[in-house]
């Protein structure tokens, strides 16, 4: 029988955890006197058959960002359903609840301009809805870090669990996958080394399964980092999305997940600790992983209360090579890291580099992690052992300079080696919607050695899309050129490759130098060096800066929010409030 027959004179406690009192009779929902209060949210709940023996049990909320308008999180009911069958199985009780959910590709402008949007809304529900502890379901690039920076802010335990990683497709006897293949195979097309049948043709290869991009995108790279973090049970960032590893450890989550709910802990900020974000730093430069993730783990971070900047990653990345093989970085896909044992035998060759007495959310160190993973053997070669890397230290190199005094970043393993250092003269685009009318041009005196300029295309700007990987001009597209440097204040996809610079602080809509720049003004990038400057008179950059004219601004709704309170993205572009 419960300890408390009568729930409405259920006494109040301050002891973490679940203590035998339903999280239902401590919500803070009133109507009028609390026992009242118990008594009507106990009436309410009877009648979608949740009975008093049911509330006894801790509550593991779930949150579900399942969405017609987010493909990649389509086989989400099957992974919530895994979930609920391992916290009934370790007697608790699942509640899911919906948050936004944030698909790459149909959400407008950017995802990135709802990322803080989502965390909030995640936070506020984690806060609002009586639980014990939760489980953040998600998988798309901004869903999982909108739900790092809630569990962040959060006071309750949270694990997070992802839908996974897609699986690839074939064209021609070709292995391709979304979206590394999409961006290729698309300048092929720019290039007319394939018609208009055969690209289509193509398309339906690209995405071929549920689940998120199947290279090391930004969504592949933030559940290697979750995983990390500790934030996730070991193994979980790389079962493909249609495995039944993936539901198993879904599963096993969601027993976990009751576990925590009866301790009261560990809480997300004793999980994502100092140790615990210079480990996931090291995991992003052997990966070779996304750009995108630096603003999102500094946004965490932040939340946290790590403080963690742009000059980390440089200095925490410079003694940590390239050690996993998939693309846009190498050749492979997330189901072949998988497939040489994902996370953990990529941690076990990095244990060197690692803090390992660091404990995530299964409770145990990593040094017991890393003891238990078996030794790598030859045929996982996907994970490239410490001694034979894949590539030089620096995947990830933050650059300074007059063109971006705060920081810039550029991702050095998906760029050409010939362009690391390179002076040409600016070709600028004021909106990434005129880019391929300007770039595309006939008539457009382009060269190789220019470097495309995109601006006005930062956090106020314009949400900070990813839009900074720009075309290479048609002309040049189909001489064969395949890359050049490109320099913006926007984001590119963690699929994206090339000679980059992104993330340009201060943005130009915040009267950065960006916003000065002019067609044929001359630019160097000397990645060495860690230096981006327009070469132009610091006193002509000042005069040109005094007449800088800010854009217009949205005057309601979100984007007036955001907009106002945006950080920049050398601070991760969280709002400067929360
Ligand atoms: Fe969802 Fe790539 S579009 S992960």
């Amino acid at each position: 029988m419960p300890e408390h027959t009568d729930p409405t004179e259920a006494p109040e406690s301050a002891a973490p955890g679940y203590n035998g009192r339903s999280a239902v009779d401590s919500s803070r929902t009133s109507y009028g006197d609390v026992g009242f209060s118990r008594y009507l949210r106990r009436a309410f709940l009877a009648s979608a058959g949740y009975d008093d023996e049911s509330l006894e049990r801790p509550i593991v909320g779930i949150a579900v960002t399942s969405s017609d308008y987010n493909t990649c999180h389509r086989d989400m009911p099957a992974l919530l359903a895994a979930v609920r069958r391992g916290v009934e199985q370790a007697g608790g009780l699942p509640m899911d609840f919906p948050t936004i959910s944030l698909g790459e590709i149909l959400t407008s402008p950017t995802t990135m301009l709802f990322r803080n949007l989502m965390a909030m809304d995640t936070e506020e529900m984690i806060r609002a809805l009586p639980m014990d502890a939760a489980v953040l379901l998600g998988g798309c690039d901004k869903t999982v870090p909108a739900q790092l920076m809630a569990a962040a802010s959060s006071d309750i335990p949270v694990m997070l669990e992802v839908v996974g990683p897609m699986m690839t497709g074939s064209w021609r006897g070709e292995r391709l996958g979304a979206c590394t293949d999409c961006r290729r195979f698309w300048g092929k097309h720019r290039g007319g080394e394939l018609d208009g049948a055969e690209i289509t043709s193509v398309r339906n290869e690209l995405v071929t399964t549920a689940g998120t991009c199947t290279v090391m995108g930004t969504a592949s790279t933030m559940a290697s980092i979750t995983e990390t973090l500790g934030m996730m049970l070991p193994g979980g960032a790389t079962p493909p999305a249609v495995s039944g590893a993936r539901l198993r450890h879904a599963t096993e989550t969601g027993r976990r997940a009751v576990e925590l709910a009866r301790t009261g802990g560990p809480l997300p900020r004793e999980v994502m600790t100092r140790a615990a974000f210079d480990n996931a730093i090291r995991v992003l430069a052997a990966i070779g992983g996304s750009t995108n993730v630096l603003i999102h783990l500094i946004a965490v971070a932040r939340r946290a209360g790590i403080e963690l900047t742009l000059s980390d990653f440089d200095t925490i990345g410079a003694d940590t090579p390239l050690l996993v093989d998939c693309k846009p970085s190498g050749t492979g896909y997330m189901e072949d890291f998988h497939r040489s044992g994902g996370v953990p035998a990529l941690l076990k060759e990095l244990a060197p580099l690692l803090d390992l007495d660091h404990v995530g959310v299964g409770g145990r160190p990593l040094r017991e992690l890393v003891a238990e993973t078996s030794d790598r053997e030859e045929w996982q070669a996907t994970i490239r052992p410490l001694d034979e890397p894949l590539g030089a230290p620096g995947a990830l190199a933050v650059l300074k300079g007059s063109l971006a005094p705060n920081g810039a970043v550029i991702k050095v393993s998906a760029a050409s080696p010939h362009l690391m250092k390179h002076t040409g003269p600016a070709i600028v685009v004021d909106n990434p919607a005129d880019a391929t009318r300007i770039l595309d041009d006939p008539e457009l005196d382009v060269t190789p050695d220019h470097v495309l300029v995109l601006r006005y295309s930062g956090p106020i700007a314009a949400g900070m899309p990813e839009a900074g990987a720009l075309p290479i001009p048609a002309k040049l597209a189909e001489r064969g050129i395949r890359d050049m440097v490109r320099v913006s204040d926007a984001r590119m996809s963690g699929t994206s490759y090339g000679t980059v610079v992104l993330h340009c602080d201060p943005e130009a809509a915040a009267g950065g130098p960006l916003s000065i720049v002019r067609d044929g003004d001359m630019i160097s990038l000397d990645v060495e060096a860690r230096s981006l400057e327009l070469l132009v008179e610091p006193d002509e950059i000042a005069r040109r800066l005094e007449s800088f004219i800010p854009p217009v601004r949205a005057t309601r709704g979100w984007q007036k929010l955001y907009q106002d309170t945006v950080l920049p993205a050398s601070e991760g572009a969280d709002l400067s409030f929360l």
